[in-house]
């Protein structure tokens, strides 16, 4: 996707070190990292310079391959997955990064386990990218058909938190169908939901679209139950960080409310995913997903430009107020309309999911 006319995408390699957008810096300033070591790219996740499920995965794995340059061990192989597994406990993406390297790997010699370990960690970025370009494809059909029953009239789109290119290596997940719509000349408004506490909606994905040139507009948290009762949601798009085998979608808090929402005023609530999002070692979202908890400093401050352009952090609730920070929720399935892969849109179920992507259950009983 285009900054100011240039492409990028969220994390890409340069020689042996890998670079990545700071997206904590962001929409304020662009700033890019170098990831040397894989203590840095550990950091850089847990500390969230980059974060989203898909991109946490592609990090993962550069984090593998800096390892790897400084010991080439077994029990190197075994540390970097240790320390990069425990820096955030809920994209599984994280987690199948890892296992994909670890595979890849351990049968190696040492002394060919650098080159194959980069080798492997270009190949999940690029992979990401095409699969992102599969659930655009299969998105676009449902934003078509709606767009084919209002014509000349704008599809709004509702999504949460930034399941966008930012999110992933590039085009995103939940915001791939809505650029390709776009760019086809289909005609596209996004509803972006603000996302507290840390607002990843408002500061990333309005800022993401803004430079693609797609029309949007930021709402609080709780108005999309408001537009949608209105008539002015044609349909949900979120993405998600773990998606059980029965269907149920984890994502960013807030998600849920969104779908019973959805639900309730029969608006289309459909979760964009790729494929090693899905967890088929788990099959109950609510009690099995492990959900993050954050510090209660995202929920008790706030961060901005202020009008003389410097950023400040204020505290915006009374001193002594505890706060807690949920950071992921899960819909169950059956509040999901439909599952936007890159083979297809499927229902939310075991069925579909298991006959679409056969390999990962085999690869999760293993
Ligand atoms: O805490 P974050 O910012 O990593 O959470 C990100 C989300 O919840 C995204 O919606 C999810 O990872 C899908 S990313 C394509």
């Amino acid at each position: 996707m285009k900054v100011d006319g240039k492409h990028f995408r969220s994390i890409w390699r340069d020689g042996w070190t890998a670079l990545a957008i700071d997206q904590r810096r962001l929409p304020h300033e662009f700033i890019v990292a170098r990831l040397t070591t894989c203590a840095e790219a550990a950091e850089a996740i847990r500390f969230m310079l980059v974060r989203g499920a898909p991109l946490i995965g592609a990090t993962a794995a550069y984090g593998m391959a800096l390892a790897m340059r400084d010991d080439k061990s077994d029990a190197a192989i075994d540390r970097a997955c240790e320390t990069l597994l425990a820096t955030r406990p809920t994209a599984i993406n994280l987690k199948w990064a890892l296992e994909e390297m670890r595979q890849v790997l351990r049968p190696l010699a040492p002394s060919a386990r650098s080159d194959a370990a980069y080798a492997r960690a270009d190949d999940i970025a690029e992979e990401d990218v095409v699969i992102n370009q599969g659930i655009a494809r299969s998105g676009l059909g449902l934003i078509e058909a709606i767009a084919a029953k209002k014509p000349d009239q704008t599809v709004n789109v509702l999504t949460h938190c930034n399941a966008g290119w930012l999110a992933t290596v590039d085009w995103g997940t939940a915001t791939a169908p809505i650029y390709l719509a776009h760019d086809r000349g289909i005609k596209v408004h996004v509803w972006v939901d603000e996302t507290r506490p840390r607002n990843q909606g408002a500061s990333l994905t309005a800022w993401e679209l803004g430079h693609h040139g797609v029309p949007h507009t930021v709402i609080a948290d709780n108005t999309g139950g408001h537009l949608m009762q209105h008539g002015k949601v044609d349909l949900a798009i979120v993405g998600t960080d773990r998606v059980t085998a029965n269907g149920d979608v984890c994502n960013k808090i807030g998600t849920y409310l969104k779908a019973l929402a959805a639900h309730d005023n029969e608006v289309p609530f459909y979760v964009a995913l790729p494929s090693p999002t899905i967890d088929f070692n788990v099959a109950d979202g609510i009690t099995q997903i492990p959900i993050e908890q954050r510090g209660a400093e995202e929920v008790t401050h706030m961060t901005g430009r202020t009008a003389d352009g410097r950023i400040e952090t204020v505290r915006i609730v009374p001193e002594g107020s505890p706060a807690a920070n949920y950071a992921f929720d899960v819909t169950p399935a059956r509040l999901v309309t439909g599952l936007i892969t890159e083979r297809g849109v499927l229902k939310a179920n075991r069925a579909a999911l298991a006959a679409a992507f056969p390999e990962r259950i085999s690869a999760a009983a293993e």
